[in-house]
Order: C-alpha cells, then sequence, then structure tokens
C-alpha cells in the first residue's frame, strides 16, 4: 500500500529517517549510555528497534508504560522516570520476575508507596529548574537516607531539565544544561550511587555531566525540535485528505484536525503552505508563493508541533520506506 492510499487521518513514520536518528544520537550515547523515554512515541515496536541497537534500559512516564515494556519481553531495565502513589499497581509490577523497576521518588509518601509496593529499587527525583516534580537538592540526602531506611535501594539521582531543552539559542541552552546540572551534581553528592540520569533531546551533546541520557523525541521529533540545531530529522508525520478548497477566500482544508495532533508547542506544518488555524477534525490552510493550490481529495503531509502528545491520540503507526508502507506499529503504551 502506499501512504498516500491510507485511511486519514493516519500517523505516518519513514523508517529510513527513524533509523538515521536512532543511529546518530546512539554514536554519541551508545548501548545503555542511553535510557530512551518510551513517553515520546509509546510503541514497543520502535522499542524493540531501540533494543536490538544495544539501547536496554528505559525510562517511561506511566504505569501502563511500563507494564507494556514487561509484556513485550522488553523490562530489563526500565526506570518509572515519574512519581506514582498506586501502590496496587507497583505490587502487582514487583511481583513480575520478567521486569527491573526502579522509580522516581521525591517525597516521603512516594518512598512510603515504593516501600508499600515492594519496589526495591528507586531513584532520588531532584528539581533542576522545571516546575514538575523533583525535591529541593539539598533535601535529596535526607529522602535517600529515608529510602534506605525503609529496604530500598537507591541507585542515584534523576533531575530533568524540561525548561531548557527546547530553548531556541543554543548559548542560553549551555547554560541553562550547565546550572541544572551542577543542582543535579550537588543531590548526587549527598545521595550517592552509580546513576545520574537525566537530559533530553534538546541537550543531546550539552549535557555531559548524566551517566545516562533520558532523551525520546529524536526518533520521530516534531517541528519545535526542529526549529533547533539538531541533527534529528523528522520521522513522523500525519497523512491527511484534502476535503475542501475555497480558492476566492484563500484556504484549502484538510482532516488533520487537532483531535489528531498534539497542540501544546503550537500549530503544525504543512509544507508550502501557511496554516491558519486547527479546529477538532480539520487543520486551514494557504499556499504559499510558487506552490499550487491543492486539490479536493488529495493527499497531504501534516507535520506536528510535539510529538508525544500527537502519537498518544493515534493507534497505529504505518511505517514507510521508500513511499510503500511496510509495518503497522500498534501504539500499544497509549493511556495509563
Ligand atoms: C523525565 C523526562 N526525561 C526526559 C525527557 C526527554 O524527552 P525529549 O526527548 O522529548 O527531550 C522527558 C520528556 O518530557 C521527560 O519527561
Amino acid at each position: 500500500m502506499k501512504p498516500a492510499e491510507l485511511p486519514t487521518p493516519a500517523l505516518v513514520v519513514d523508517l529510513p529517517t527513524l533509523e538515521e536518528n536512532v543511529a546518530t544520537m546512539a554514536r554519541r550515547w551508545p548501548g545503555e549510555s542511553l535510557r530512551p523515554h518510551v513517553k515520546a512515541f509509546k510503541s514497543t515496536a520502535l522499542a524493540k528497534l531501540l533494543d536490538r541497537v544495544g539501547h536496554h534500559g528505559f525510562c517511561a512516564a506511566t504505569l501502563r508504560e511500563v507494564e507494556g515494556m514487561a509484556d513485550a519481553g522488553l523490562g530489563a531495565d526500565i526506570l518509572l522516570a515519574n512519581e506514582t502513589l498506586d501502590t496496587d499497581r507497583l505490587a502487582a509490577l514487583a511481583r513480575r520476575d520478567d521486569l527491573r523497576l526502579t522509580i522516581a521518588v521525591d517525597s516521603i509518601e512516594t518512598i512510603e508507596a515504593a516501600a508499600a509496593g515492594g519496589v526495591g529499587e528507586v531513584l532520588i527525583d531532584v528539581c533542576v529548574g522545571l516546575p514538575r516534580c523533583g525535591c529541593e537538592p539539598a533535601d535529596a540526602g535526607r529522602l535517600a537516607d529515608l529510602a534506605r531506611d525503609r529496604g530500598l535501594a537507591v541507585r542515584g539521582v534523576m533531575g530533568y531539565e524540561g525548561h531548557i531543552v527546547g530553548l531556541e539559542d543554543r548559548s542560553d541552552r549551555r547554560n541553562g544544561t550547565d546550572a541544572s546540572m551542577a543542582d543535579l551534581a550537588a543531590a548526587h553528592q549527598l545521595v550517592g550511587g552509580a546513576v545520574v540520569s537525566g537530559g533530553g533531546t534538546g541537550t543531546w551533546d550539552l549535557n555531559s555531566s548524566v551517566t545516562e541520557l533520558q532523551a525520546g523525541s529524536y526518533t520521530l521529533m516534531d517541528t519545535a525540535y526542529a526549529a533547533l540545531d539538531l541533527p534529528f530529522t523528522q520521522a513522523l508525520t500525519v497523512a491527511g485528505t484534502v476535503l475542501s478548497v475555497n480558492r476566492s477566500r484563500g484556504f484549502a482544508v484538510a482532516d488533520v484536525g487537532l483531535k489528531a495532533l498534539g497542540m501544546d508547542h503550537g500549530l503544525p506544518r504543512v509544507e508550502g503552505h501557511d496554516v491558519w488555524f486547527c479546529s477538532d477534525e480539520h487543520v486551514t490552510f494557504a499556499p504559499r508563493d510558487e506552490t499550487p493550490w491543492p486539490s479536493v481529495g488529495q493527499a497531504i503531509s501534516v507535520l506536528p508541533a510535539h510529538v508525544d502528545p500527537t502519537v498518544a491520540y493515534h493507534e497505529r503507526m504505518h511505517v514507510v520506506r521508500d513511499d510503500e508502507v511496510v509495518d503497522v506499529w500498534p501504539v500499544d503504551l497509549r493511556n495509563w
């Protein structure tokens, strides 16, 4: 099947581009120095591709992602890089012998939940500037002692500089990363352990102080990250069909609306066109300069601005090589 024949809207992954992105990252962060974050792509088929090139440890953001990775035989070393209080689901995971699970903790409550759930290993999650979970760096040692008192093994620290990864100016990104990683190093001094986990796609070559990089978006990419000076190329598009053309009012409309796109990083792109806006089921756009007007029924490609939520809206990705759909990967880590 040709991608242009897919029922739309449909997620399309260009396999050679994905493979190139994976190879570029693996040259700098080979093997287990990269702990890819599955939240970006939510697919165990894609995770298996990363496993095959030597990345055997993964980050997850939800318990569903942890469960799905273990079900797929990818549970060798999963870090739930997020807080949870769900002791029942933790207990079910802790009973599995096909899963090594480490979870992030940043409070007495999350430490108690890990201990009650029978999880053996934790990382102390440190706030390095992003106001989204993480303890104060100076409090990390106290929490590590508390975790050890509860019988948990503390593998080290994690701190995600999510407020920095998307900054367009490279020197701002460098300075921000240095400041965040200084906080993480201070916390690590107090905590100990072999693991210092952090970083993302936008800081992949600026963050040299972590022992493992947590990047995920680099695999499929999006227009927000494509605006930075990164060597990764957009492998993910949403295939759409032009539904209506109104030349007298200067716009065309396709069936890729905000229910098929993560919109928190702004409007998607349609090459050669200006995107006016998205509504539930529609994207309205207009050809720029020399671009010819599209016709009703024509296939178009829409480039999402934010990969993670875009993928999460869809049930499957259509994998394309040389303009042929060669595989279909379920987005099997969806939901929570
Ligand atoms: C905890 C954590 N680590 C790492 C990442 C890296 O992601 P990305 O590759 O999108 O920069 C994220 C993304 O949100 C995250 O939440």
